[in-house]
């Protein structure tokens, strides 16, 4: 079902037309379209999308663009990793077929006044300390979803929350994708890859390691049997502020609505949000007792 041999390098495409008209040709002659939204600076996490979406689909969009909107006044938008050309090297390795690369300008022009509002995934943990941060989200993405038309789309576990917005909004808005979840790839010691990761120093990395520590931890507490959702948080912070990490929460949560659970006595997502100095960081685990 592959359609590029691995290594020739994708087309790049900066406008709506041009990308409504390779995806057009591409239905026309079969095939299944999948698309990889993304923000740039691609690792691992990243290429892991990009590689089940090539598996499945017979055209494989990737588009990389900064969303502004998804960033608050005082967040890292302009400090953002922008490295396009390092990108499209990678995406070539991949076998993405096209990627598409559009200016601000054109995905919200001065006149642009339309949001995406959404209530429930989108409330709380990130909701709560990033306002308008899945307002921007899901914005973008539908435009993506819009400009792209894809048969399938690739997001990634370690973002669980943006996954559980994304799920609802193509739910609550009847579109005909379907929207794949894939697994969180971690670096070797455990650590979940990240575009801002290349912002921790070798002193701030070796602390970051106390976030995805703490949740492997929960999971082996919880397989030892411990229940108390507020034990197993406490042990949480404890272990983050040792590390000096800021938190900005610890949440044991029901994996569908994000509410909290008291008891981990059924499938439970535990979420962690916490800042290394300036750059922070999100992870999160399934725990199941
Ligand atoms: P970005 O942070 O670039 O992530 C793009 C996709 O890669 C998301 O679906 C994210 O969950 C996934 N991803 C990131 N790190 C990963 C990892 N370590 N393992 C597996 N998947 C990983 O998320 C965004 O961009 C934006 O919010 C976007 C959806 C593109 C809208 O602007």
């Amino acid at each position: 079902m592959n359609s590029t041999p691995t290594n020739a390098a994708p087309l790049r495409i900066a406008t709506a037309d041009d990308l409504r008209r390779h995806v057009a040709q591409a239905r026309r002659a079969g095939k299944i379209v999948g698309l990889v939204p993304t923000m740039g600076a691609l690792h691992a996490g990243h290429l892991s999308l990009v590689d089940a979406c090539r598996k499945e689909c017979g055209l494989t969009v990737v588009s990389i663009f900064v969303n502004p909107a998804q960033f608050g006044p005082g967040e890292d938008f302009s400090r953002y990793p922008r490295t396009l050309e390092a990108d499209c090297a990678l995406l070539a390795v991949h076998g993405a077929d096209l990627v598409f690369v559009p200016g601000v300008e054109s995905m919200y022009t001065a006149a642009h006044a339309t949001y995406v509002e959404m209530a429930g995934p989108a409330l709380p943990l990130e909701g709560a300390f990033r306002p308008g941060h899945f307002r921007g989200v899901a914005t973008i993405v539908l435009k993506l979803f819009h400009l792209a038309t894809p048969d399938r789309a690739y997001f990634g576990r370690k973002d669980y929350q943006q996954s559980l917005v994304v799920r609802r909004m193509v739910a609550d808005l009847d579109l005909p994708i379907h929207v794949e979840i894939c697994p969180t790839v971690r670096e070797p010691d455990g650590l979940a890859m990240s575009s801002r990761n290349r912002f921790l120093s070798g002193d701030g990395r070796q602390r970051a390691l106390a976030i995805s520590k703490s949740l492997t931890l929960a999971r082996q507490w919880v397989g030892e049997g411990v229940r108390d959702a507020a034990a197993l948080a406490a042990r949480m912070h404890t272990l983050l502020s040792d590390a000096n990490l800021q938190i900005d929460y610890v949440a044991l949560a029901d994996p569908d609505t994000l509410e909290p659970v008291a008891l981990v006595d059924r499938p439970t997502v535990a979420l962690i949000a916490a800042r290394v100095g300036t750059t922070r960081l999100i992870d999160n685990e399934l725990l199941a007792p």
